[in-house]
C-alpha cells in the first residue's frame, strides 16, 4: 500500500480495488480473478501487461462503500487479449453515488488501454459497471487493470446486494376447479396425441370434453385426450372440469396441420440442475416432482434430458443409451404414464458439447430411434459441428438443422425441434422457415442478475421474428436449487430478480424451462412456478412477444398484446435503486381508461386515465394487465 502527501496534510492511502472482496462482483458469466484475466491468464490488454486489477465478464456490477472519504480513482481498462479473433466489446462505466462519472465507450478486443482518472471527492458508492457493448456479452473479457482507489480515511468496501425479504406474491388457488395451460394445440395428422387437461383445484376431480373428434378419447378420471386422426383442419372442443366445489368449463383449439408447439413449450430441463451428472433416477424424480408440487395442474408438461445421457453406438450405428440411462423406452413410459411429455438432447456434430456421441452422419438414425423410444422433443446444439463448419456462412450453419429437420420430419410423431446454437449468424431470421420451434438467442444463462438480465432483454427487437410454433429462446429458468452438477444450491438471484426473470420470459413467450433440482422446490419458487394469471401471458394463444416500448436508462417497459384485446405491460427496474415509473397510455397506443390487474398478486388496482404509475424495486418488475374498460 502506497502512503501520500496531500496539500491538504491528510494522509492518504490508495487500495489496489483487487484487494477488495471480489465475490460480491456480479458478472455475466465465470468468477472474477484477482490479478489475472477471466480465463486465468496474465491481465493483458492491447499488447500491455498489468500485474494488478481483476478480470471479469460482461455484464459486470462491483459497488463499492466508500464512506465519502475517497478521493480519486485510477484504472485502465479494455478487453483482455486472451479474447483475440473471438471477438468481444465492452462498454467501461464508473457511477458514483447514481452519476455517471466516466464512460469508456465502446471498446473492442484488441483495442489499447483506457486511462479512467476519476476524481470522487465526497461520493458515497461507487459502482463499477461494465455493459457488453451494446450487442451481447459473448466473449466479453473485461479487465480493470491497475485499478486503485486513493482514500483520504478508511478503506472501501465492496458492497453485497442489499438484503430482500422473501415475499410470495402468488395467491393460493382456490378449492374450485380452474383450468389452465394451454388454450390452442397443434398436431400433425396422425401423430400420437397426447394432452392432459392441467386443472387446478381440490381433487377428486373429473373431466370432460364436447365435440373431440373422431379418433381422440378423454379419459374422465385423469383428463388425459389420446388416440390419433388425420383430418386437418380447427377442432373446437369444451373441457369440463368438475370437483365437490364447482365447475369450470374451458375451450381449447385444436389445430391439425404442420405446425406444432403453437404456445412455448412449459417443462423442466436437466442441465442447469444436475448438468452432466443426470442420471434416469433424476429424470424420473423430476417427473414425480411435477405431478406431487401440482405443476402439472399449471400447463407444465415436458421433461427434458440434457447432454451427457448418450452411450455409444451399436455395430449397426443405432444411438445407445449409457448405464446411467438403463431402459430408454422405459424411462418415456413412466414419464407418459403420468401425463407428461419428454425431451432428449444431441448435437449435429460428431459430439456434443460435453463430448458425447452426436448425430453426424446418423441424423436419420437417431430421429428413428428418438420415435421408437417415445420422445417428444430435440434439443439440438451445434457445439462440435465447429469441426464441420469452422467458420460457417449462412447456408453451413442452416444445414445441420434442415437436416435433421428432414430426419424429425420423417418419422409419425410429433418432436418439438429447439435449436441451441447461441444466436449465430442472426438465427431468428431464419430458423422458423427451416423448421425449428424455438432457437436460442444467446449464449447459456447463469443464475446472476448480470446473465439473466442480459439473455432476457437482448430480445428487443426480436418480436417480429417469434410466433405460434417458432419462439424466441433466451435459455432456462435459474431459479429453484441449480448447480450444474450432482451437488446444488439456491440460485444467486434475489427474490426481486426472480419476479424480474419470470415476468420477462412470460412476456417474450419464452420456452420455460424449469432448471431446478425439482425434488427441492420450496414455497417461494412454487409460487413464481404456478402463477396462472402470469402464465396465461407466456401461453396465450395470439402467441405475440413483447415490444420494449420505453428505454430511459435503466427503467424499461415491455407490452405484449393479448388475444382478448388486453395488453400485458411489464415496468421493469434494471437499476440499483428503488424508482416511481410511469407507464402512459399515450407510449402503448392507448386512450381513456383502462382497467388495471396486478397479475403477481391477481389483484385488480382499479380504473386509470391516461397514464399508471408504480413504485419498482431494485431489480424488479410491476408487471400488470390493462384492459378496456
Ligand atoms: C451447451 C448448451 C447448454 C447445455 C450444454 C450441454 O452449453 O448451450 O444449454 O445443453 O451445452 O453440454
Amino acid at each position: 500500500m502506497a502512503s501520500i502527501a496531500a496539500p491538504c496534510q491528510a494522509k492518504m492511502e490508495t487500495f489496489g480495488v483487487e484487494s477488495l472482496d471480489l465475490q460480491y462482483v456480479d458478472q455475466g458469466w465465470g468468477s472474477p480473478q484477482t490479478n489475472k484475466s477471466l480465463a486465468g491468464n496474465t491481465i493483458a490488454i492491447g499488447g500491455q501487461k498489468f500485474e494488478h486489477g481483476f478480470g471479469t465478464h460482461a455484464v459486470s456490477t462491483l459497488r463499492i462503500d466508500l464512506n465519502g472519504s475517497a478521493e480519486r480513482f485510477t484504472a485502465a481498462v479494455g478487453v483482455d487479449d486472451e479474447v483475440g479473433q473471438k471477438g468481444g466489446s465492452v462498454n467501461f462505466r464508473l457511477i458514483g453515488d447514481g452519476k455517471i462519472l466516466w464512460e469508456s465507450g465502446v471498446m473492442r478486443s484488441g483495442n489499447p488501454a483506457k486511462m479512467a482518472d476519476v476524481e470522487l471527492h465526497g461520493v458515497k458508492r461507487l459502482v463499477l459497471n461494465v455493459g457488453d457493448g451494446g450487442d451481447g456479452s459473448s466473449w466479453d473479457h473485461a479487465d480493470w487493470a491497475d485499478a486503485k482507489i486513493v482514500m483520504s480515511a478508511g478503506r472501501p468496501k465492496a458492497l453485497g446486494p442489499p438484503p430482500e425479504s422473501v415475499v410470495v406474491l402468488t395467491p393460493k388457488p382456490s378449492s374450485g376447479p380452474r383450468i389452465n395451460g394451454a388454450k390452442i394445440f397443434g398436431v400433425r395428422p396422425g401423430s400420437p396425441f397426447l394432452f392432459a387437461i392441467s386443472a387446478s383445484g381440490n381433487r377428486p376431480m373429473t373431466f370432460a370434453g364436447d365435440h373431440l373428434p373422431d379418433g381422440l378419447s378423454l379419459d374422465p378420471l385423469t383428463g388425459r385426450i389420446t388416440g390419433k386422426f388425420e383430418k386437418k383442419g380447427v377442432h373446437i372442443v369444451t373441457l369440463t372440469a368438475k370437483n365437490a366445489f364447482g365447475t369450470a368449463k374451458q375451450s381449447l383449439k385444436i389445430v391439425c396441420g404442420d405446425t406444432i408447439a403453437l404456445t412455448p413449450p412449459l417443462g423442466w430441463n436437466s442441465w442447469n440442475c444436475f448438468g452432466r451428472d443426470v442420471t434416469d433416477a433424476n429424470v424420473r424424480a423430476a417427473a414425480d416432482a411435477m405431478v406431487a408440487s401440482g405443476l402439472i395442474d399449471h400447463g407444465w408438461t415436458y421433461i427434458n434430458i440434457d447432454d451427457c445421457w448418450q452411450g455409444g453406438r451399436d455395430t449397426n450405428g443405432n444411438i445407445l443409451s449409457s448405464d446411467k440411462f438403463p431402459d430408454m423406452k422405459a424411462l418415456t413410459d413412466y414419464v407418459h404414464g403420468k401425463g407428461l411429455k419428454i425431451g432428449i438432447y444431441s448435437s449435429p456434430g460428431p459430439q456434443t458439447c460435453a463430448h458425447y456421441e452426436g448425430s453426424h452422419h446418423h441424423e436419420e438414425q437417431d430421429a428413428r430411434r428418438y420415435a421408437e423410444w417415445g420422445f417428444d422433443y430435440l434439443k439440438y446444439d451445434w457445439c462440435s459441428y465447429d469441426q464441420i463448419a469452422p467458420s460457417p456462412d449462412h447456408d453451413q450453419m442452416m444445414k445441420p438443422y434442415q437436416v435433421m429437420c428432414a430426419a424429425l420430419n420423417s418419422v409419425q410423431r410429433d418432436i418439438v425441434f429447439s435449436f441451441c446454437q447461441y444466436g449465430m449468424g442472426n438465427v431468428w431470421e431464419w430458423g422458423a422457415q427451416i423448421g425449428g420451434n424455438c432457437w436460442r438467442t444467446s449464449g447459456d444463462i447463469t443464475d446472476t442478475w448480470a446473465s439473466m438480465s442480459v439473455n432476457g432483454f437482448r430480445l428487443a427487437g426480436l418480436e417480429k421474428f417469434a410466433g405460434p410454433g417458432h419462439w424466441n429462446d433466451p435459455d432456462m429458468l435459474v431459479v429453484g436449487y441449480v448447480g450444474w452438477s450432482a451437488k446444488v444450491r439456491p440460485t444467486r438471484l434475489l427474490p426481486n430478480e426472480q419476479y424480474t426473470h419470470i415476468s420477462l420470459w412470460c412476456l417474450l413467450c419464452s420456452p420455460l424451462l424449469i432448471g431446478c433440482d425439482m425434488t427441492k422446490l420450496d414455497e417461494f419458487t412454487l409460487s413464481l412456478l404456478t402463477n396462472d394469471e402470469v402464465l396465461a401471458v407466456n401461453q396465450d394463444p395470439l402467441g405475440r412477444q413483447a415490444m420494449r416500448i420505453v428505454k430511459e436508462g435503466e427503467l424499461e417497459i415491455w407490452a405484449k398484446d393479448l388475444e382478448d384485446g388486453s395488453k400485458a405491460i411489464g415496468l421493469f427496474n434494471r437499476g440499483e435503486e428503488k424508482t416511481k415509473m410511469t407507464a402512459k397510455w399515450s407510449d402503448l397506443g392507448l386512450t381513456g381508461s383502462q382497467k388495471v390487474r396486478d397479475l403477481w398478486r391477481q389483484k385488480d388496482m382499479g380504473t386509470f386515465n391516461g397514464k399508471f404509475q408504480a413504485s419498482v424495486p431494485r431489480h424488479g418488475v410491476i408487471l400488470i394487465k390493462l384492459s378496456p374498460r
